[in-house]
This record gives C-alpha cells, structure tokens and sequence, in this order.
C-alpha cells in the first residue's frame, strides 16, 4: 500500500536516511524497530508529506507522495491518520473542539452528524463522550490524552493510522490498551498500521511484519517468528538489548 524506494534524507550535514527501502502492507500491522535519534519519526513524517526526500520515491497506493503538490496531499492527509509522538491536542480547545476539528476541516456535515462521530469516536477509544467533551487538556492524565489524539486521528476514518510511539510515557494500562486498539482496528476494519515503538513486548503483541532501521537503511523484515530469530546481530542485539536497559550501538 506505501511504497518507500531509495528514500534518502539529510538535515544539514548529517543524513538520516540513506536508501531507505519499505513495503507496507495493507491490512497489516507493520513495526519499525530502530534506536532513538536513527530517523523513525522522519520516516513517517514522509507518509504525510510533512517531510519531502532528497530522493528515492514514496508511493501511496501506486500515488506518488514525495512530490505531491497541496491538493494532492490533502487527499492523503484523509486517508492518512497521524498519531503525534506527544499526542499533540490543541491546549486552547475542549476535547469535542480537539476531535471535531479535523472533521470540520476536510468534511461537511450536518450538526447532528457531526456530533454523532464525536460521539463514536470518543467512544471507540474508551472514554464516555459526555464526561470528557466539555474538558480541556490541561485536565486529562497522560493516557487519557493519548486516548483523545487517538479519537481525534480515527475522526476522519483512514484507511492507515501512523502511531508514533504511541504507549511511551503511559501506564502499563493505557499502553495495553492503545496495543489493543491497533489490533481490534485491524482485526474489525481491516487497518493498515504503521508502529514505531520502543517497547518491544507491546509491538510484539501488536505486529504482522516487522523492519529494523539502522544507520539509515532498513537492515532487516520479517514477520514475527523470522525477526525473533533473525541472524542479523543489530536485530538481536536490539530485541534483547532492549529488555535489559538501553543499548549502544556505536
Ligand atoms: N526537522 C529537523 N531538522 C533537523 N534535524 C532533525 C529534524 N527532524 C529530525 N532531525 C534529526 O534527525 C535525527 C532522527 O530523528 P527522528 O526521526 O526523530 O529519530 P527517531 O524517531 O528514530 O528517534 C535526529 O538526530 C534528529 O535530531
Ligand atoms: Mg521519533
């Protein structure tokens, strides 16, 4: 479904991504494993366009997205759900504004309607719609906000959800729950998912297909059982690695 080929990317002096090829499937869950600071995020970044390639090729079900123009990435911009690393609400609006916006923005609805997937959304996500939606929040814990970027993400209905270390900073429950939630999406909508995630144990649990990004190009795929049992040392070094503290690499 997204196609990266021959991705690189630099930031001044330093390049992060250095031929950086991907195939995500549809209807999957895939997972990308790689150290702090080793271009995760600027990877997904380039699914929405937030981020343009120096060069390589990105496609979208066969649409190129590394040269899109604005009318274009619009268009990808419904179909593509982002899960900020920091959830990212607006502080200034209530959680009904936060998850309204996004509908507002690419859809028109009648009031009624419009309410009705507030409603639904706040709801898939675990929260009662009428407690939360008058909140700001300044007023949610941690979890609760992760819960609400969630709902604001899944308002526009995409057909891929991008989640940048989702659980990270959670507690063990809400974590366990967004793991959950990207399973039932896929298993209930046939989601195609994109996880980034430093714990292993959830995107374990959570993963069809797995790719392990390191020094820039992508070192390994697999499904669950070939990665576990991968011979490439980075891959093992970082499963294992990560279970008994941070690792280094360099
Ligand atoms: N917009 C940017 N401008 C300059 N440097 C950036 C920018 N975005 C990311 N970087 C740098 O690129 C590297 C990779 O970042 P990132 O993709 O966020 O890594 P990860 O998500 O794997 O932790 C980091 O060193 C980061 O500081
Ligand atoms: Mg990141």
């Amino acid at each position: 479904m997204i196609h990266f080929e021959n991705v690189t990317k630099s930031f001044g002096e330093r390049q992060i991504l250095k031929g950086v090829d991907l195939e995500i499937e549809r209807g999957k869950t895939t997972v990308i494993f790689g150290v702090s600071g080793g271009g995760k995020s600027t990877i997904i970044k380039h699914v929405v366009g937030l981020l343009k390639p120096d060069s390589g090729k990105i496609t979208l079900d066969g649409t190129r997205i590394d040269n899109a123009d604005e009318v274009t990435l619009r268009a990808i911009r419904t179909k593509v759900g982002f899960l900020f690393q920091n959830g990212a609400l607006f502080d200034s609006m209530n959680i009904r504004e936060n998850v309204a916006f996004p509908i507002l923005e690419h859809q028109k609805l009648t009031p009624k309607e419009l309410e009705y997937k507030i409603d639904e959304k706040i709801t898939m996500v675990g929260l009662d719609p009428k407690v939360v939606k008058p909140l700001y929040p300044e007023e949610l814990s941690g979890g609760m906000r992760k819960r609400v970027g969630l709902a604001r993400t899944l308002a526009l209905e995409p057909e891929v959800i991008l989640y940048d270390e989702p659980t990270s900073g959670l507690d063990p429950v809400t974590s366990d729950f967004i793991t959950q939630m990207i399973c039932r999406l896929r298993d209930e909508i046939k989601m195609t998912s994109v996880l980034i995630s430093h714990d292993i144990g959830e995107s374990f649990k959570a993963g069809d297909y797995y790719a392990m990004l390191f020094d820039g190009v992508i070192v390994e795929t697999g499904d669950k059982a070939s990665f576990q049992s991968s011979s490439n040392d980075v891959v093992q070094q970082f499963i294992h690695a990560r279970a008994n503290g941070p690792i280094a690499f360099h």
